[in-house]
C-alpha cells in the first residue's frame, strides 16, 4: 500500500525527512478493522513527527497522520484519532494518537479499532470530511466544551488561516457567535471575512471589543494579545504553539479581569459524533485549502511549514 511515513527525523529539514512509498499494510490487532482511505489531511504533529519531536524515536518506517475518511466494509467513515489511556469520560488528557502508536492513517489502507468509525455525512467530500478528526476536533472542544460558548458571545480567533483557527471562525460562526480574527495576510483576513468573521484584524491590532473567548493556536507572538483582547470573566483556551511554547503572562491582568485560561487537546469520541452532527445540521463545510495525490504531500508539508495555507491542507489517496 502507499503510505507517507518518516524514518529518520530532521529537527531542521522535516520536509526533507518526508517518503512516500510502498510498505506493508500492519496487522490488526483483535477488534480493529481495515479502512480503506479516500482522502487525510496534514496537521502541525506530522511536521513535529518529521521533526523528531515530542515521540520516540521510529524503529523502522512511521507511517503519519492523525485525518483520514474512508470505507471501511461497505460504510463511508471518518476515523477517530485518539487512543485514550482512560476510554471513558471527558477528559483525553494522555491521550496518544494513532501514528505515535504506530498506527498512522495517510495510507492506502489502515487499521483502527473498530469501535472509532464515525459516519461519514453524504454531503461532505472526502477532504472535508477527513479534514474534521483532529483541527476541527480540537476547535469543537475548544468553543463548545472548555470555553461552554453561548450564541451572541464575542469571539477572537488568533491566526485565521490555522485549520484550527479556519475551524473555530466556522463553528463559532455557525453557533450564533460575533467572530473576530487576527491574521498577519490581508488575502487571509478577506477570506476569514467571507467564512463570517465579523471583524478582520492584523496580527496585535487592538480588537473593537474585548472578546468572551479567544481561540489561542499561535502561541507567544499572540498570547499576549489574547490575553489583553479578553473581557472581565472571558476565557483564553489555548490548544497548541505554532510560534513557540513559552509565552508571557500579564498577571495583573489575568486576576484584576478574572480571565481563565484553559489547556485543549483534541476531543472525545462524542465529541467528534457531535462535531459531525452540528458541521451537517449547519451545513458548515470544512475549509480545504487544497487536496494534492499523496505523491504530492511534500507541497502540502511545505505549506504548512511555511503558514502559506488557509485551511486544511488535504491529500486524496483513491
Ligand atoms: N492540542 C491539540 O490537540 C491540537 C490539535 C490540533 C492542532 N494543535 C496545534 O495548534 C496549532 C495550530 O495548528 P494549525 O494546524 O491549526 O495551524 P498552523 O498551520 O500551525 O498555523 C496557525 C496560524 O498561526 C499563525 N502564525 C504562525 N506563526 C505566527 C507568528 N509568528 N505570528 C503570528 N501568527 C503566526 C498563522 O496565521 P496567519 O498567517 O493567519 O497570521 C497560521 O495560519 C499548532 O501548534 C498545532 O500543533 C493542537
Amino acid at each position: 500500500m502507499r503510505a507517507a511515513y518518516v524514518v529518520e527525523p530532521s529537527a531542521d529539514h522535516p520536509v526533507d525527512a518526508l517518503r512516500v512509498g510502498d510498505l506493508d499494510a500492519p496487522p490488526a490487532p483483535a477488534g480493529w478493522v481495515s479502512v480503506d482511505v479516500r482522502a487525510g489531511a496534514l496537521n502541525m504533529h506530522d511536521i513535529w513527527s518529521l521533526r523528531g519531536v515530542g515521540v520516540p524515536p521510529p524503529d523502522g518506517p512511521r507511517v503519519l497522520g492523525s485525518d483520514a475518511a474512508g470505507v471501511a466494509g461497505d460504510r463511508e467513515v471518518i476515523v477517530y484519532p485518539v487512543l485514550p489511556t482512560a476510554p471513558t469520560g471527558r477528559t483525553v488528557t494522555h491521550a496518544t494518537l494513532l501514528p505515535d502508536a504506530g498506527h498512522g492513517v495517510l495510507a492506502e489502507r489502515v487499521v483502527v479499532p473498530a469501535a472509532h468509525l464515525v459516519p461519514k455525512p453524504a454531503g461532505l467530500s472526502w477532504a472535508e470530511a477527513a479534514s474534521l478528526p483532529t483541527a476541527w476536533l480540537t476547535a469543537y472542544r475548544m468553543l463548545f466544551t472548555r470555553a461552554a460558548l453561548s450564541p451572541g458571545q464575542v469571539v477572537l480567533v488568533q491566526g485565521a488561516g490555522g485549520g484550527v483557527a479556519t475551524a473555530a471562525t466556522c463553528l463559532a460562526v455557525a453557533a450564533g457567535a460575533i467572530v473576530m480574527v487576527t491574521s498577519r495576510s490581508p488575502a487571509k483576513r478577506e477570506r476569514a471575512l467571507a467564512l463570517g468573521a465579523a471583524v478582520a484584524l492584523d496580527s496585535g491590532e487592538r480588537t473593537p471589543e474585548l472578546a468572551d473567548v479567544v481561540v489561542e493556536t499561535v502561541g507567544p507572538a499572540t498570547f499576549a494579545h489574547s490575553v489583553r483582547s479578553t473581557r472581565a470573566g472571558g476565557a483564553v483556551v489555548v490548544c497548541g504553539g505554532t510560534s513557540g511554547f513559552t509565552a508571557h503572562l500579564d498577571l495583573p491582568r489575568l486576576f484584576a479581569r478574572e480571565i481563565t485560561v484553559h489547556g485543549s487537546t483534541m476531543g472525545t469520541l462524542d465529541e467528534l459524533r457531535s462535531l459531525v452532527e452540528f458541521v451537517d445540521t449547519h451545513h458548515v463545510r470544512p475549509v480545504v485549502d487544497s487536496v494534492v495525490d499523496l505523491a504530492d504531500i511534500h507541497r502540502q508539508a511545505g505549506r504548512m511549514l511555511a503558514g502559506a495555507g488557509f485551511g486544511k491542507l488535504c491529500v486524496s489517496l483513491s
